[in-house]
């Protein structure tokens, strides 16, 4: 008798999980529809009516590759991750709108929902979190031996040696999409679609921009060289342009 009130409370739970589950992804569908589809598409491909007009285009969830991730190049990012892209938006002349003004659980509904359009999030649960060590303090020397890295590393080819995003390969990059894709201006911050604390800047070298031509710098220096880089780059370019709170 008693194991069989357990066994039908048992189902009970995992039938209200289930239950809570599906509120949760037609909660995300009911946003999605009205608020994203327009760009990204009913069927998540980034094909929404209005997508031809953009240049840049809105991603293609199917693809499983994002931009903006706190994961190893060529991993499914954290749910965390996609929560803050959708509240923050991606950089602010873009064409991925912020959307602060979501209750934190339309959010979390919208990141289960948008999952669900590429087999990704159920294949390659395993995922690689890249640390950000403290800061570094940015004294002259660490300043050098960023500037020292932005050179050997190439950095300059895509960015231009005055990181105004026209190094001599610039011409030619394109996206995973097949579309022309155009480095920053580094002196221009607020356009960039990962944030631009020293933070932020550390994670997207580290990490690379999945889909863009923006390599990942995982494994090349030890993470001191990569720290000396970040200061580099926030000394040389970021700072010297008005930094947006993202
Ligand atoms: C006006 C068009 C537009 C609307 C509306 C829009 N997006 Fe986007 N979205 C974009 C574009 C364009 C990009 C690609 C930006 C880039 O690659 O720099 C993008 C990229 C994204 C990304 C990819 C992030 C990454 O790291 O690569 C996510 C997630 C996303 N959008 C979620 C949403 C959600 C959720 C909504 C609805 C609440 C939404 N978007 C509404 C245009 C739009
Ligand atoms: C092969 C070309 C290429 C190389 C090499 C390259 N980048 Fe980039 N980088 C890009 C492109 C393209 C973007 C824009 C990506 C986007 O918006 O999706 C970018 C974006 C950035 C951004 C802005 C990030 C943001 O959130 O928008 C920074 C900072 C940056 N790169 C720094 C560097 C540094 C430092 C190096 C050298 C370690 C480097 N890049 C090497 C092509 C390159």
């Amino acid at each position: 008798m008693m194991k069989n009130s357990i066994v039908i409370s048992v189902l009970i739970l995992c039938f209200s999980i289930l239950v809570a589950e599906d509120d949760v992804l037609k909660k995300g569908e009911q946003i999605y529809t009205i608020s994203c589809a327009v760009c990204h598409g009913l069927s998540g491909k980034g094909d929404g009516i209005v997508a031809g007009n953009l240049i840049v285009k809105p991603r293609d969830f199917t693809s499983g590759k994002y931009k903006v991730r706190s994961t190893s190049s060529g991993q499914i990012p954290l749910d965390q991750d996609l929560y803050q892209t959708i509240g923050f938006g991606m950089g602010h002349d873009n064409t991925m709108p912020g959307w602060s003004h979501l209750r934190s659980d339309e959010k979390e509904a919208l990141v289960q929902y948008i999952k669900t359009f590429s087999d990704k999030f159920t294949s390659d649960e395993e995922v690689n979190i890249v640390p950000i060590p403290p800061r570094k303090p940015s004294t002259p020397e660490s300043v050098n031996a960023g500037r020292r890295w932005y050179n050997d590393i190439e950095c300059w080819k895509c960015h231009g040696m005055g990181g105004h995003g026209d190094g001599p390969s610039t011409p030619t990059l394109k996206d995973d999409w097949g579309y022309k894709i155009v480095p920053p201006d580094l002196s221009k911050p607020w356009l960039f679609v990962g944030g631009s604390e020293p933070e932020d800047i550390y994670r997207t070298l580290v990490t690379g921009l999945d889909g863009s031509a923006m390599p990942a710098i995982e494994g090349l220096i030890t993470e001191d060289d990569n720290w000396d880089l970040v200061n580099f780059l926030m000394h040389e370019f970021i700072d010297q342009g008005k930094r947006a709170p993202r």
